[in-house]
């Protein structure tokens, strides 16, 4: 099936309500930039193409916050169910899903509909990388919060600093909104897995942590000028910049690249930037851009490889998510409230 159709199908499974069987909670949004409304749903019987998990975690993203207030680039009508990042244990396959069985423990990759306690899925999102079943050491072992945590931020920090980055051991990387999900995930990345100096970019109350996951310095952007304090920490320039925050700030940053350095684009939580050209072109640098989530339709390979990549990554030991907390589905509410109120280091996850 094309990708374009294979979206069409999940979007109907993801939006379609469902009848039948077992009762499940889920928090749905009804209205735009209002709170979601926890309700009662029932299962529809399977179909064979399908899966059914009982889903454990789900993890909040700026993105899924964004969603309930029609403000993300992927718009959706209410009513919808919101949530992309789920993990969870397999209750039913469908008889054409041969490599899942009731039991595996799986996390998926959704457009939307991820904070219920069950999701029903088609069974070719694990042929395209949005499903993926997890072999644990020992079943013992799962932890659903962190596997709720892990692809978004870290599949889209490896694909950003290997792919469009080009990262090299040793070199100088700077990451902006470094507390935030896929900003720590980028710098325990660059940090830890590629021996990288990273200086990070986030306010002095958030820094602890941050320089935990491997910063070796950090800049406050509220009380600093952050151009000359990376004449002091880089003087020949930054090799790659991961900006996660965009906005006015970012014109600096592309001043602060170093020869060939490369300035990759990855959010605007402070507003869309005018890259200079003319900088880029003094400094033989290059601008690049990235949509983790839509390099499943456009480059599939790649998608595929960040998730088996960044999902080895955990299992093995080598990066491990940070939660700052998590809430039962009840209290969806109140996370969302900390992300808008920009409280949150690193991750929130939604428990059932
Ligand atoms: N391109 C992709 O594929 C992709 C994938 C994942 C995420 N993203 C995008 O990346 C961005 C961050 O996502 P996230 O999930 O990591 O969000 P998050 O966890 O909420 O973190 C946001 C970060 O930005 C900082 N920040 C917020 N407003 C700021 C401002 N006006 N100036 C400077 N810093 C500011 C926050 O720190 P303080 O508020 O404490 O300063 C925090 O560190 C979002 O725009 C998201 O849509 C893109």
């Amino acid at each position: 099936m094309a990708c374009n159709a294979r979206l069409g199908v999940l979007r109907k499974h993801f939006c379609s309500a469902s009848k039948g069987v077992s009762a499940y909670k889920a928090a749905e949004c009804q209205q735009l930039k209002q709170p979601l409304v926890l309700l009662s749903k029932t299962s529809r019987p399977l179909e064979d193409h399908e899966v059914r998990i009982r889903n454990r975690a789900c993890g909040l993203n700026f993105a899924t916050y964004l969603t309930t207030r029609g403000e993300y680039q992927v718009k959706l009508e209410p009513p919808f169910v919101p949530g992309t990042e789920v993990a969870g244990e397999v209750l039913e396959v469908g008889k054409d899903v041969a490599s899942l069985s009731p039991g595996d423990v799986v996390i998926g990759l959704l457009e939307t509909g991820g904070l219920q306690e069950v999701v029903t899925v088609p069974g070719f999102m694990l042929d395209i990388g949005a499903l993926t079943k997890v072999e644990l050491k020992a079943k013992r072992d799962v932890d659903y919060c962190k596997l709720a945590s892990l692809i978004v931020n870290y599949g889209t920090a490896w694909m950003a600093l290997t792919r469009k980055g080009l990262i090299k051991e040793g070199e100088t990387v700077l990451v902006t909104g470094a507390s935030g999900g896929v900003g720590l995930a980028a710098v325990e990345l660059a940090a830890r897995i590629f021996n990288c100096q990273v200086i990070a970019v986030c306010r002095d109350e958030k820094s602890k942590m941050v320089k935990q996951y491997g910063a070796h310095n950090t800049i406050d952007y509220t009380r600093q000028n952050i151009r000359k304090e990376l004449k002091e920490l880089a003087p020949s320039g930054v090799n790659i910049v991961f900006d996660a925050v965009g906005g006015d700030g970012a014109v600096d940053l592309v001043k602060s690249l170093a020869i060939e350095g490369r300035f990759i684009t990855i959010g605007y939580t402070a507003g869309i930037p005018k890259i200079p050209a003319n900088i880029l072109l003094l400094k033989s640098a290059s601008a690049v851009g990235l949509w983790w989530g839509n390099t499943m339709q456009t480059v599939p390979d790649a998608f595929r490889e960040s998730v088996e990549t960044v999902t080895k990554m955990y299992l093995d030991g080598k990066i491990n998510p940070y939660i700052q907390q998590s809430f039962p589905l009840e209290k969806v509410n109140e996370a969302f409230g900390l992300i808008s109120s920009r409280k949150v280091v690193g991750k929130l996850v939604i428990e059932m």
